[in-house]
């Protein structure tokens, strides 16, 4: 049986708002001046391919807001801070601000479409579709896609039951996510193994706290 301990903070503590989206929006600020500093400008921070340095920090974003988004009720559980519930959607709209990012940066700065005369949107469409591990990604980009566009109170009110329906997908993309960077390491694959455990734990808490609401009376 899951208990709740409190730590005494009843209140959203003042300013967390703001730190949360400055907390969750410096990531983007530094890797992409960085990337397009190395790319333009000749700088080196981010090492010697900056364009795959900053697709695969974006990518790591991508999963890190992804989680943090489904840890909110666990940790809203476990320590009674419910005035966290109301960041989800902040996290979650980050999460996809930050697959966006990645998603142009393959697009435009990797595949390089648009930009080298000698890639054309056939090249897009042949590593979307050749490449497994490119085509889970885009699998993943695509069903947060209803998530984001549904995200307002006005989609939650309309749509009743559906909504928590659709937004079900939440637990699959995190889940894309790792399958996807388990397949795009090929070896070393310590650090994406790290990142499954870590969602298999969120997913476990879920759960427990999902069976302890269903036989509470
Ligand atoms: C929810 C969706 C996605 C998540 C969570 C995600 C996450 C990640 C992560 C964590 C990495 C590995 C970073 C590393 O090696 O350090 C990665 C790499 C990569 N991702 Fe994604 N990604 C997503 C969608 C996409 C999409 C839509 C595309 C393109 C269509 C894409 C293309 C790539 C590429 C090209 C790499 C680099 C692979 C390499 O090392 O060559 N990803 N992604």
């Amino acid at each position: 049986m899951l208990t709740r301990p409190y730590f005494g903070i009843a209140k959203q503590p003042r300013g967390f708002a703001a730190l949360l989206f400055v907390a969750a929006l410096l990531p983007a600020l530094v890797i992409v001046p960085a990337m397009l500093s190395d790319l333009f400008l000749g700088s080196s921070w981010l090492g010697s391919d900056a364009t795959k340095a900053g697709e695969h920090l974006l990518g790591k974003w991508t999963l890190r807001l992804l989680f943090a988004t489904l840890a909110i009720t666990p940790l809203r559980t476990l320590t009674g801070w419910n005035w966290l519930a109301k960041h989800r959607r902040t996290l979650g709209l980050f999460a996809f601000s930050y697959v966006c990012l990645h998603l142009l940066t393959w697009t435009f700065l990797d595949v390089q479409v648009l930009v080298s005369e000698y890639v054309g949107w056939a090249d897009v469409w042949k590593d979307l579709t050749k490449r497994p591990f490119i085509t889970i990604g885009m699998l993943g980009f695509v069903l947060l896609v209803p998530l984001a566009l549904t995200s307002t109170r006005a989609s939650i009110a309309r749509m009743g039951k559906r909504w928590r329906a659709l937004h079900r997908l939440t637990y699959v993309v995190p889940i894309l996510g790792v399958i996807h960077y388990l397949m795009a390491v090929k070896k070393d694959i310590e650090e994406p193994l790290l990142y499954g455990a870590i969602l298999a734990t969120i997913l476990v808490c879920r759960g427990l706290i999902a069976r302890q609401r269903a036989v509470a009376p």
